[in-house]
């Protein structure tokens, strides 16, 4: 029989705040290429964090963002003036979190819960302040500290360490399916949130969990 969860561990940008939000600023920048733009941004955003582990060459996520933003419009033929990307960055400060996410967080009492992710540790204290999520979350784990992204086991071995709490026993939620495997692969339970019904676009099996949104988190960790 499997262990009763006890911990749950989040991944943020795209699971528990939405890239996509950042769309409004870009239009106001960049008019009709928004859309396009931001979606690639978080593209080429991604595929840094992975070349980077592999180059063994650690920028921190801010600077992985900023970088990925000017290669973003450099290939759609767009202008990345200083200002427009300073207003940018500054606004992936304040991503809106998804509709769902502070209620569902707020009904999962009694379970220890923490971010696990990329983003700086500022990053991640400016995105859950001004979402007003501070108060929820037990541990802001960065991977700022061992300067590898995820999906390296090391990232997930991480999470454990800070927190004291053991694998067994634990969920790890995310919506990227990269992070979601690596967190399965490296024993996790893991709960893969498929905003929009995609299909599983990750290496290796789907985890056996999925949920549309966090509001079904509940159900699943026995609440
Ligand atoms: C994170 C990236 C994967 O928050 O979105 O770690």
């Amino acid at each position: 029989m499997q262990e009763k969860i006890g911990s749950i561990f989040f991944d943020a940008y795209g699971t528990l705040f939405d890239v996509a939000s950042v769309a409004r600023k870009c239009r106001e920048l960049f008019g009709d290429s928004a859309v396009e733009l931001t979606a690639l941004w978080r593209e080429k955003q991604l595929q840094f964090t992975w070349l980077r582990s592999l180059m063994d060459s650690y920028t921190d996520f801010e600077q992985v963002t900023e970088e990925a933003l000017i290669c973003a419009c450099r290939l759609l033929n767009l202008v990345p003036k200083s200002g427009k990307i300073a207003s940018l960055m500054a606004a992936y400060d304040r991503l809106d979190a998804f509709p769902e996410v502070k209620a569902a967080l707020a009904g999962l009492n009694g379970f220890s819960l923490s971010i696990v992710s990329n983003g700086t540790p500022a990053m991640l204290s400016a995105a859950v302040e001004s979402t007003g999520l501070s108060e929820i979350f037990a541990h802001l784990i960065s991977v700022d500290e061992i300067k590898v992204y995820k999906p390296s086991p090391r990232v997930y071995a991480l999470a454990l360490e800070k927190t004291g709490l053991p694998a067994a026993g634990a969920a790890f939620v995310s919506s990227n399916a990269f992070d979601a495997a690596g967190a399965k692969a490296f024993g996790f339970r893991a709960v893969w949130v498929n905003r929009g019904g995609k299909p599983w676009d990750g290496p290796g099996e789907r985890p056996e969990v999925e949920i549309e949104d966090l509001s079904g988190l509940g159900e699943i960790v026995g609440v």
